[in-house]
Parts: C-alpha cells; sequence; structure tokens
C-alpha cells in the first residue's frame, strides 16, 4: 500500500470506527472490532518477524482479523519460515513471501506493521529498525535485552511518530483492567506491596556442550547483536531463555507479565529507586545459566515490589503460583492468572471477582491505535513496555553483580537492608521450597546483590559504576546500538 493509499485507507478506518460508534449507540450489533468492514484491498500488510512458537499466536491472531493480511513472514529459520508461508497461504488464500533477512524485509514499502516474536536479545534492534523503516510494531515482551536500549526503542518510537505495541497481553485482558481500575479506585486501601509471582516449573535443558547448528538455519542472523560464539544447549529454539547473551531467565520471560502487572498495580510511571536481588540455578547442572530461582526487591518510595521465581517443584503461595497478590492497607487482591482473580477485605471475606481475557483484545487495541495514529490509545505502549522490562533487568543486575553466600549466611545480609524488611521473610519460604526439592538451602551457594539505588528519571544507578556498565552490552557490528542523535 502507498503511503497515499495507507493515509486515505486509515481516514476511512476512522470513519468507519466513528459509524460503527454510532450503531454501537444504537444498540445495533457491529462487528467493526474486528474490522469486518475492510475490503481486501484495503486491509493492513503485516509481516510477522520470528514464526516460531509465539509467532504462531501471532499469525493466528492476524488470521483472525479481517482487516489485517499477512504479507511475509521473516525468519532466520528456513523450516519455519516456510511452513508457516505455506499454512498461512492456505488460511487466508494468499501465500505470504519468506525473507530471511529483517534488514532486506524492511525494504518493502508495501508493508503497514510489523510484529516481532524473535529471542529476546533482538527485541529492541528489530522494533528500532522497523520503526526507522516507517512501520508501526507490535514487539514481544521483554521489549529489550537491557535497559538502555529499551529507552532508545521509546525516542525512536517517539521521533518517528509510530506505533509501538508491547506483548504483555494482560494490559488489555478485562478482567485485569477490571482489577487494576479497583485498585486505583481505593478498593483495598492505600497499596503497601505488589507480589508479583513467577512460580513456573522449569526443566534441566541438557548438557553444554558444543552442538552443531541445526540445518537451514542462518546462525550469524540469529546470533545479531550477541557474541559470536558456538551453540552450547542442545535445543536450539527456546532454550536461549536460559543463556545470558540472548534471554533474561524467567523474570524476562514468564516473569515479565506479572512485574508489568504489579509496577502498573502501584500506579508508577517510572523505574524503581532500588533493587536488590538474590538467587541461583538449583537442583540441577545444566547449559543454562540464568537462575531457577530468584528474589527481586524493588523500592518505590515506601511501597515495594517482592518478584518471586521458582523454577523447581513448589506448592502454590496463598492460592496463585503465576500471578500477583497486591498488599493494601483494606485488604488485598490477588489475580491468579492473566484474567482471573478476586479481591478481599482485611479480615480475609470475598469482595469482588474480575474474569475476562484473550489475546484478540490486545491486537485489537494495538490495530485501533494504529488507524487512529494515537499512541496514546494503546493499552500497552512501548514506553510501559520499557519500564517494566527495566525492572527485570535491574533484579538480574544486583543478583549478577552478587557475592556467592552460603544460605545458611543470607537472613544475615538481608537483614542490613533497611526498610526491606519483607526480604528475610521471603528468604525463609524460598528456604522451605529449597528443602522439599531435596536440596539443603544452608549449603546452597546464593548470588547475593548488593542493594543498589537509582536515578528513577535519568534511569542510572546513583553509586555504582559497575552496575550502570551493566544497563547496556557490547553489540556486535554491524547489529549496533544507535545513538540518541542517530535514531
Ligand atoms: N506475550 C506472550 O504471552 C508470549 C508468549 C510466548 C513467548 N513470548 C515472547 O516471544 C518471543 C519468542 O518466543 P518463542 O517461544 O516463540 O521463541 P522461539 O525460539 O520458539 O522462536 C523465535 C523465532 O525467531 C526466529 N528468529 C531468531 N532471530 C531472528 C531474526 N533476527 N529475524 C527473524 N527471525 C528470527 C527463530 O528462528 C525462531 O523461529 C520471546 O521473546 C518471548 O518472550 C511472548
Amino acid at each position: 500500500m502507498s503511503e497515499q493509499t495507507r493515509r486515505s485507507f486509515l481516514q476511512k478506518s476512522m470513519m468507519a470506527t466513528a459509524s460503527a460508534y454510532a450503531l454501537s449507540q444504537a444498540g445495533l450489533a457491529t462487528s467493526m472490532a474486528e474490522g469486518a468492514q475492510e475490503s481486501s484491498g484495503d486491509k493492513l500488510r503485516c509481516a510477522v518477524i520470528g514464526a516460531g512458537g509465539r509467532g504462531g499466536s501471532h499469525i493466528s491472531g492476524m488470521l483472525n482479523r479481517k482487516d489485517v493480511v499477512i504479507t511475509h513472514i521473516c525468519d532466520v529459520d528456513e523450516k519455519t519460515g516456510g511452513r508457516r508461508c505455506e499454512d498461512i497461504g492456505k488460511a487466508q488464500g494468499q501465500k505470504p513471501s519468506w525473507v530471511p533477512d529483517i534488514r532486506k524485509l524492511l525494504d518493502d514499502k508495501s508493508i503497514d506493521f510489523v510484529t516481532i516474536a524473535t529471542p529476546n536479545h533482538w527485541h529492541s534492534l528489530a522494533a528500532i529498525y522497523a520503526v526507522q523503516a516507517g512501520k508501526d510494531v507490535y514487539v514481544e515482551k521483554p521489549v529489550s535485552h537491557n535497559v538502555l536500549e529499551g529507552r532508545r526503542l521509546v525516542q525512536v518510537a517517539r521521533k518517528h511518530n509510530k506505533i509501538v505495541q508491547t506483548g504483555t497481553q494482560c494490559r488489555s485482558n478485562p478482567g485485569m483492567r477490571d482489577a487494576m481500575a479497583f485498585i486505583h479506585g481505593g478498593g483495598i486501601g492505600d497499596v503497601t506491596i505488589a507480589r508479583g509471582l513467577c512460580y513456573k516449573r522449569r526443566k534441566a535443558i541438557g548438557a553444554r556442550g558444543e552442538y552443531p547448528v541445526p540445518a537451514g538455519i542462518d546462525y550469524d542472523l540469529w546470533l545479531g547483536p550477541a557474541p559470536k560464539k558456538p551453540l552450547t544447549r542442545p535445543n536450539f529454539h527456546y532454550d536461549w531463555h536460559w543463556q545470558w547473551d540472548y534471554g533474561n531467565g524467567d523474570l524476562g520471560n514468564q516473569g515479565i507479565h506479572q512485574m508489568d502487572l504489579c509496577r502498573w498495580a502501584l500506579n508508577k510511571n517510572t523505574i524503581a529507586d532500588s533493587v536488590v536481588s538474590y538467587g541461583g540455578r538449583f537442583g540441577y547442572e545444566d547449559a543454562g545459566e540464568t537462575a531457577n530461582t530468584q528474589i527481586v526487591q524493588l523500592g518505590y518510595g515506601s511501597q515495594q515490589l517482592v518478584f518471586e521465581v521458582r523454577g523447581l517443584e513448589t506448592k502454590d503461595y496463598r492460592g496463585a503460583n503465576v500471578g500477583i497478590i497486591i498488599e493494601g492497607t483494606k485488604g488485598y487482591l490477588m489475580m491468579s492468572s492473566y484474567d482471573t482473580g478476586v479481591a478481599f477485605d482485611a479480615d480475609g471475606k470475598e469482595i469482588k471477582k474480575f474474569k475476562g481475557g484473550g489475546d484478540q483484545h490486545h491486537y485489537a487495541n494495538f490495530l485501533d491505535a494504529v488507524r487512529s495514529r494515537d499512541y496514546k490509545k494503546l493499552n500497552a505502549d512501548v514506553e510501559e513496555g520499557h519500564l517494566s522490562s527495566a525492572l527485570c533487568h535491574l533484579g538480574n543486575i544486583s543478583m549478577r553483580m552478587g557475592k556467592p553466600i552460603a544460605g545458611a549466611d543470607v537472613p544475615a545480609v538481608l537483614k542490613e537492608h533497611k526498610g526491606h524488611e519483607d526480604m528475610v521473610a521471603t528468604f525463609k519460604r524460598t528456604a522451605e521450597h529449597l528443602t522439599a526439592n531435596s536440596t539443603d538451602p544452608d549449603t546452597l551457594m546464593f548470588a547475593v546483590g548488593p542493594m543498589l539505588k537509582l536515578d528513577p528519571k535519568a534511569e542510572v544507578f546513583t553509586a555504582s559504576a559497575e552496575a550502570n556498565t551493566m544497563l547496556t552490552r557490547e553489540y556486535r557490528a554491524p547489529y549496533t546500538l544507535p545513538s540518541e542523535s542517530e535514531v
């Protein structure tokens, strides 16, 4: 679609949205939310970048839209690219083209927007390239692999006036939105602690070694900005989450959803003012490097955000395993999934239930913002994604700076962190959980990070040069991060 055709389409879409609104006000059913009124020539042209597990969900989401056509699949894996193109061709009656190299893909002016579901180490760069090429972007969480590149992505989105949505779909779920409105309306009083739980079983990923890259994959392109190193895990796809050069551990995998919800519940639009984290990879030795057991405590003035990752077998905590527990002065609220939860008063009596979700709401919200050219309509604008992703990175920075300390000595160290008394209680629960997994928490060596203070506006640590170097990484040319003046 040419720029002019696209603009006229967007105008038509806005008018269609207005008339759909009028119809709905008149009590008449309308399927405009799914873009039903677009003729095939007016469809937005979409490229899916990274068509593995999550890319498959993007594809289904877009195939369900009547106002979108998938014209391109970009994946460095020939098998994945070919398979996806075949399947989409059958489903939509128009076979997309497979383009392995994102830079070539973005040269195509006919593409209106891209969705990105590559591994994390590519997210920000891929989104920056796409915005610079004039595309709107739906980019998976976490939007960044480190704090600085996330902020750079926000800058580039604003400068080029592009719509960039983060893949934290809970933000569009009606059940979650009701719960947040209830919290922000004082339903549980003043929020004191936001707890995020990522209790998700993660098994060993196989021995560290040197493995051949599967045929048909452009490994250099897959590595992109990451250092050129051989493949050291048996399973090529997905398990990169557990190696630092590519993933961010479970904080940046499942955990980012709940981290984002905690920050939303606290109603904060900056990163935290302090962070401390400890953890380890316990119970097995494998090719993974990230923690499977980790606690992060983030400070927002007198309010706390306490995050727990458990990858070994575990019981629920207060009825939740992957979820959030928001504690207030008049009660608490628990969301035990992406869209379902309950609020309790101070006596533990149930006062309200919340339910309702589905990824389609988030895609619809993105496409509404694309049509109206108004990023403020986004439920998960890239800046929200950046801030919550940054909280995960801050936790990992503190833990990775940590000194090895035997579990028996950890509580004494944690007690030093004044204003974070909750840490000792959380550690005790963690230790019980490790005992239940046939390990001796007293002798396990935890990486116990320092308590680091931050300037939340400048997004830098105030007193640690070492921590500040970890806000970014070395980028392998030519996949370098543009400077602020270059975006
Ligand atoms: N929002 C959610 O609920 C949700 C759920 C699952 C995954 N995710 C996110 O989606 C992302 C992908 O996860 P996954 O499980 O699909 O991983 P995956 O490893 O299965 O798939 C990644 C795909 O990207 C391709 N790829 C890698 N580098 C590329 C590049 N430079 N250009 C084009 N393609 C490239 C790979 O070949 C692979 O097919 C992750 O960042 C994850 O956090 C989000």
